[in-house]
C-alpha cells in the first residue's frame, strides 16, 4: 500500500502487491499450448496445500458464487434432501442456489454473530436420509468462522454417507483447512479474496466420493460442469477461455506465498485478525461476533448508537480508508473491516489510526494514540501463540 492509494480493507476483492499487479498485464498465452499447461499445472501444485487435498483443483472462469453453484449443481439432484447450515447471508445464498435447482433444502439457521453448533448438525441428521450438508466456513457477513473439523465430525458420525459442501471462499490460503483428513467432498474458493489476485476465478476441489456423486448427479449444467474439466485438466487446459490475465496473477500470488512459507502467510492473518479486533475495541466499537469464533480473515463491528455512519463513512474515506458496511439484515448496523490476502499489520494500524481520527473530529471519546498500540501490542501477542 501506498499513502497515494485507498487502504482497502474490505473483505475482498482485496488489494493486489506490485508484482501481482504487473503479472496481470501479461501479454496473453495459447490457452491450448505448452505455456498455460504448465501455468494450470502451477496452479494446482501451490493450491493443493492450502486445500488440504491430494485431489484436482478445477479452475473456473466466474465469480465465488459459481464455484458455489458448481459444488450444488455437479453433486445434486432435483429433489434430493439437502441440511443447508447458515449463520448469515452467505450460508443463505449457498441455501437459494440449492433450491434454485430443485434440491429438497432444510435449513438449519444460527443466530448471526454465532457460529454453528456440532451437537445442532447431529441432531438435524438423526432424522433420516440427507444427500448433502452446505456449510459456510468463514462467514463475511458477520465475521464468524465455523469450526468445519467438529461439525464435519459430527456429520460423519450421524449421516456416513451424506456429502458435505463447503463454501471457503473467504478463507482458503488464509487459515489451515484439511479437506481431505476432514473427509470434505466439495470445497469452493474464489481468486479475489486470501489469493491476493483480482475476482475472475474460482477453484473447486472435489473428494473421490465427491467425484462419484457427479457420476449420477441430475441437476443440469453445463458450463459448470466438472467433469469437463477434468477431463480438460488431463491435456492442461480448462474446457472455455479462462481468465487467463486473472491465473496469471493467481500464479504470481502463490509465488509469493510460497516464498512467506504457509506457516508465515497463517501467522500473518491471526496478528493481523487480533490487532484489527484489539484496535476496535480500543476505540470502543463493540465486536459483532461471538469471542470464541471470530474470523481471522474480516471483522465485524456494531455501529454505536446516535453515530451518523454516513457521515463518519464519507469521512474514512476522504482520509483514505474504505471500509465494508453491513450487508442484508446487517445493513446500517455492522461495519467490517477485511484483513486477508495481501495485509500486514502496519496497514490494520493505519486503518486503526484513521478511525481513531475520524473518531475524534466526530466526537468519540478515544484516547489518542492508545488503539493503535492496542492493535500493536495485539498483532505481537499473536505471534508468540502457539500456532
Ligand atoms: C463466504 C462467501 N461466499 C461466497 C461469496 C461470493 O463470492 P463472489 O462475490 O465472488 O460471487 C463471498 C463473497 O464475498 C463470500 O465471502
Amino acid at each position: 500500500m501506498t499513502r497515494s492509494e485507498p487502504n482497502l480493507r474490505i473483505p475482498g476483492p482485496t488489494t493486489l502487491p506490485p508484482s501481482v499487479r504487473e503479472a496481470g498485464g501479461r501479454q496473453m498465452i495459447n490457452h491450448r499450448g505448452s505455456e498455460f499447461k504448465e501455468l494450470l499445472g502451477r496452479l494446482q501444485v501451490g493450491m493443493k496445500p492450502y486445500f488440504g487435498t491430494t485431489s484436482d483443483i478445477a479452475i473456473l472462469s466466474c465469480a465465488g458464487t459459481g464455484g458455489l453453484e458448481a459444488a450444488i449443481v455437479n453433486t445434486l439432484s432435483p429433489g434430493d434432501r439437502v441440511l443447508a447450515v447458515s449463520i448469515g447471508a452467505f450460508g443463505d445464498r449457498f441455501a437459494k442456489i440449492a433450491e434454485a435447482y430443485g434440491a429438497n433444502v432444510e435449513r438449519m439457521s444460527a443466530e448471526w454473530g454465532w457460529a454453528a453448533a456440532p451437537d445442532e448438525v447431529r441432531e438435524r441428521l438423526s432424522g433420516g436420509d440427507v444427500q448433502a450438508v452446505l456449510l459456510t466456513h468463514n462467514e463475511t457477513s458477520t465475521g464468524v468462522m465455523n469450526p468445519i473439523p467438529e461439525i464435519a465430525a459430527a456429520i460423519r458420525a450421524t449421516a456416513p454417507d451424506a456429502l458435505i459442501l463447503v463454501d471457503t471462499v473467504s478463507s482458503l490460503g488464509a487459515v489451515p483447512f484439511d479437506m481431505d483428513g476432514w473427509g470434505i467432498d466439495v470445497v469452493a474458493t474464489a481468486s479475489q479474496k486470501a489469493w491476493m489476485a483480482a475476482p475472475g476465478l474460482a477453484m473447486v476441489a472435489a473428494s473421490a466420493r465427491g467425484w462419484a456423486a457427479m457420476e449420477t448427479a441430475k441437476m443440469p449444467r453445463f458450463y459448470l460442469d466438472l467433469r469437463r474439466h477434468r477431463n480438460a485438466m488431463v491435456d492442461g487446459e480448462t474446457p472455455w477461455t479462462p481468465a487467463i490475465a486473472v491465473a496469471f496473477q493467481v500464479d504470481e500470488g502463490l509465488r509469493l506465498m510460497n516464498e512467506e512459507g504457509q506457516a508465515g502467510v497463517f501467522a500473518r492473518h491471526v496478528a493481523c485478525a487480533a490487532a484489527t479486533q484489539a484496535g476496535l475495541q480500543a476505540l470502543g466499537f463493540d465486536l459483532y461476533a461471538d469471542a470464541s469464533h471470530r474470523s481471522r480473515t474480516v471483522t465485524a463491528a456494531h455501529i454505536p448508537e446516535g453515530l451518523d455512519w454516513k457521515a463518519f463513512n464519507a469521512d474514512l474515506k476522504r482520509e483514505g480508508l474504505v471500509v465494508a458496511g453491513g450487508q442484508a439484515r446487517l445493513a446500517g448496523k455492522v461495519f467490517r473491516v477485511g484483513h486477508l490476502g495481501s495485509v500486514s499489520v502496519d496497514e490494520i494500524v493505519d486503518a486503526i489510526e484513521t478511525l481513531e481520527a475520524v473518531s475524534m473530529k466526530r466526537g468519540r471519546p478515544v484516547e489518542p494514540g492508545a488503539a493503535g498500540s492496542a492493535a500493536r501490542r495485539a498483532a505481537a501477542e499473536a505471534a508468540l501463540q502457539p500456532a
